[in-house]
């Protein structure tokens, strides 16, 4: 048999996205949430997970996790649909949306690497519009291929990962505005912003948001929220696989609407974080971070960056490195972690790049 007669030309042509194995004492490469369970939790999620049915099928569509969310948000529940994470609601919304041949799926660059990975998945093609050099997004090029490509689906991560900030809200807006087809705002990092377009779901019809559990401490769940308006929901139910979320995530996931404030008060030591990580990089010469919204910092080096990456890596300290050509060229991106965590990766930098 020959394999490549079979596959897609999109799959043939792509990396499976990359991800480090784990062989570093400190691991800030992904964006988690650093901190172990709150207290009692774990005893809590024990107690009701002993009570589970393994031998059942989990309910489809997590209805009792939806209502959760529902009350959660302040939005009606046939407005969410519940995903395996926010990787497989992007996935969803892709395979739903019509394909055309002039571009059908938009987000600007650099960004999620999820949204251009499942996009050529799914047979779309692709608008990808670089960042001006603030890192915000280049408006009059977007409203531009709008107007000519009419584009299905944008995607906007709201803060960006990777560079973090939250992207001006009218300029956000004015595509909103200008764009007939979806508007993908990917809120995975506002616990970390506090900034969001939760409330402007009555404004426009085509705005849909993405929540995600990954950042709060339970990124091993694999629980993503997708708000939207009823009729697109309705549609996108009938793409879901019926037994999407197994029923562990389905019951940890109500537990943390419980109780979410736990988890929140971490969220608040993440934010205390971030800011002493980004006083600490600034003061280091010939470090530039940028400023995030997020619970990571991009920050370009003076020096060759996969020197940095690989001699931090010998010290124990695993940071995220891209190999695109653009304005990352020179960049890592390093996920704020304990406070001890942030301690050691400092003193770490220090030496690799002053030899101090
Ligand atoms: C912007 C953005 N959206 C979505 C995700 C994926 O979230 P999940 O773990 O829920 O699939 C990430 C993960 O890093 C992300 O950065």
């Amino acid at each position: 048999m020959n394999i490549e007669k079979i596959i897609k030309n999109a799959v043939l042509s792509q990396e499976a996205y990359p991800v480090k194995e784990n062989l570093c004492r400190i691991k800030l490469d992904a964006n988690e949430n650093p901190y172990p369970l709150p207290p009692g939790m774990k005893r809590i999620i024990s107690e009701h997970l002993s009570a589970v049915s393994l031998n059942r099928y989990p309910t489809p569509g997590s209805p009792g996790l939806k209502a959760d969310f529902a009350r959660y948000y302040g939005v009606d529940e046939d407005m969410i649909l519940i995903g395996n994470g926010s990787d497989e609601l992007i996935h969803i919304l892709l395979t739903a949306v019509n394909t055309s041949t002039s571009g059908s799926v938009m987000f600007p660059t650099p960004t999620f690497a999820m949204y251009r990975i499942s996009a050529l998945n799914t047979g779309h093609s692709i608008i990808e519009v670089p960042l001006d050099n603030h890192l915000e997004l280049d408006t009059d090029a977007m409203l531009g291929a709008i107007s000519d490509k009419e584009p299905s689906l944008i995607f906007l991560s709201y803060p960006n990962n990777p560079t973090g900030k939250c992207f001006d809200r009218n300029d956000i807006e004015k595509i909103l505005e200008a764009s007939g087809g979806l508007v993908i705002v990917d809120e995975a990092y506002f616990n970390f912003s506090g900034k969001t377009f939760m409330r402007d779901l009555d404004r426009w019809d085509n705005l849909v948001i993405l929540r995600t559990l990954s950042k709060v401490g339970l990124a091993a769940l694999r629980l993503g929220i997708l708000i939207g308006h009823p009729s697109l929901v309705h549609h996108l139910n009938k793409v879901r696989l019926p037994y999407n979320v197994n029923i562990f995530s389905q019951v940890i996931g109500s537990l943390f609407v419980e109780h979410s404030e736990k988890f929140l008060d971490l969220t608040d030591r993440i934010v205390s974080g971030r800011k002493w990580l980004f006083d600490e990089l600034t003061a280091i010469e010939g470090i530039n971070p940028y400023p995030s919204d997020a619970n990571f910092i991009l920050f370009s080096c003076f020096m060759e960056k996969d020197d940095v990456y690989e001699r931090l890596m010998d010290r124990g300290v695993l940071v995220k490195s891209f190999a695109s050509p653009d304005i990352l060229k020179n960049c890592i991106r390093v996920t704020v972690g304990t406070e001890e965590e942030n301690r050691e990766f400092i003193e770490a930098l220090n030496v690799v790049v002053h030899g101090e």
